[in-house]
């Protein structure tokens, strides 16, 4: 399958590690030529020149996307994109109880307004041009939230519901916004994050014995485990390609089942 990225450009938020890494890489085994973006230089020239060395095409851009003048940076460093995943983002495992209004509005900044930041630099462009893809990473904690991290829940939410705005923003100019929804999705952060909260969960052993348990108990879902990054990438793949020319303003859940609705 051809999904026609060649000669597409690319920046994934975010692409340093985790998710966004897993994006970037397959976008640009896809033909795509991709920014990897962080705010740690050395994480994303290395994953760049990975990808790079794997023969695709690759730049790195660095800057926080929770200042006005970071984001201003990265996009000059990205300069016109065909593609823009808002992938970058934070998460941490505090309760109600712990939570301070600062830590509220930091969340929501990283978040979410960092994503309507580089929607606001970066679609003018490709609305001008005649075609562009918009991609939010959310997450299923947007509509089935646990009691922990509700202000991590709360943004997920807000990514979901601004680019179902955007979508309807974007009639008719070629450009569709989309949401890939993860489940629980094993990367080193949710590794480190789960390590941690096992001891109080009663969970022991090795990390496969760690998984089994929280996927049972944590993220109940119909594969019994967490999900791989590459799964993720494969979804927003396909939103990115000419496939998905007709589909907009939708949520492509990749979490094994573990949003219990039909819809
Ligand atoms: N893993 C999951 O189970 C899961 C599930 C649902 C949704 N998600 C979402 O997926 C996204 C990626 O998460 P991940 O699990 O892959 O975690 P991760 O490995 O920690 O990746 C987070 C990325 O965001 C970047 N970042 C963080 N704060 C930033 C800021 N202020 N400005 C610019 N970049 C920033 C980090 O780059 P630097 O460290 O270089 O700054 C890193 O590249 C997040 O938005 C998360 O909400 C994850």
């Amino acid at each position: 399958m051809d999904l026609h990225l060649k000669g597409r450009r690319a920046l994934v938020t975010g692409s340093s590690s985790g998710l966004g890494e897993a994006i970037a890489r397959l976008l640009a085994a896809e033909g795509a030529d991709v920014v990897v973006h962080g705010r740690n230089a050395a994480r994303a020239e290395a994953v760049a020149e990975t990808i790079r060395g794997d023969g695709g095409a690759a730049t790195a851009a660095v800057g926080d996307l929770g200042t006005d003048e970071g984001a201003d940076a990265v996009a000059a460093l990205a300069g016109p994109v065909d593609i823009l995943v808002n992938n970058a983002g934070v998460y941490d495992h505090m309760g109600w109880d712990d939570l301070t209004s600062g830590d509220w509005a930091d969340i929501y900044n990283v978040n979410v307004i960092a994503a309507a930041r580089m929607i606001r630099r970066l679609v003018p462009g490709m609305r001008a041009r005649g075609w562009g893809r918009v991609i939010q990473i959310g997450g299923g904690l947007a509509s089935q939230p646990m009691a922990d991290a509700p202000h991590y829940n709360a943004t997920l939410a807000a990514r979901h519901n601004l680019a179902t705005s955007l979508a309807r923003e974007l009639k008719g100019t070629g450009v569709t916004s989309n949401v890939v929804s993860p489940g629980a999705i094993l990367v080193d952060h949710v590794r480190e994050l789960v390590t941690r909260i096992a001891p109080a969960r009663g969970w022991s052993g090795e990390w496969a014995d760690l998984e089994r348990a929280a996927s049972g108990e944590w993220v109940p879902n119909d594969a019994d485990r967490f999900g791989r990054p590459h799964e993720i990438a494969g979804a927003v793949a396909y939103l990115c390609g000419a496939y998905a020319d007709y589909v907009s303003g939708a949520t492509l859940r990749v979490d094994g089942g573990t949003v219990r609705s039909a819809f």
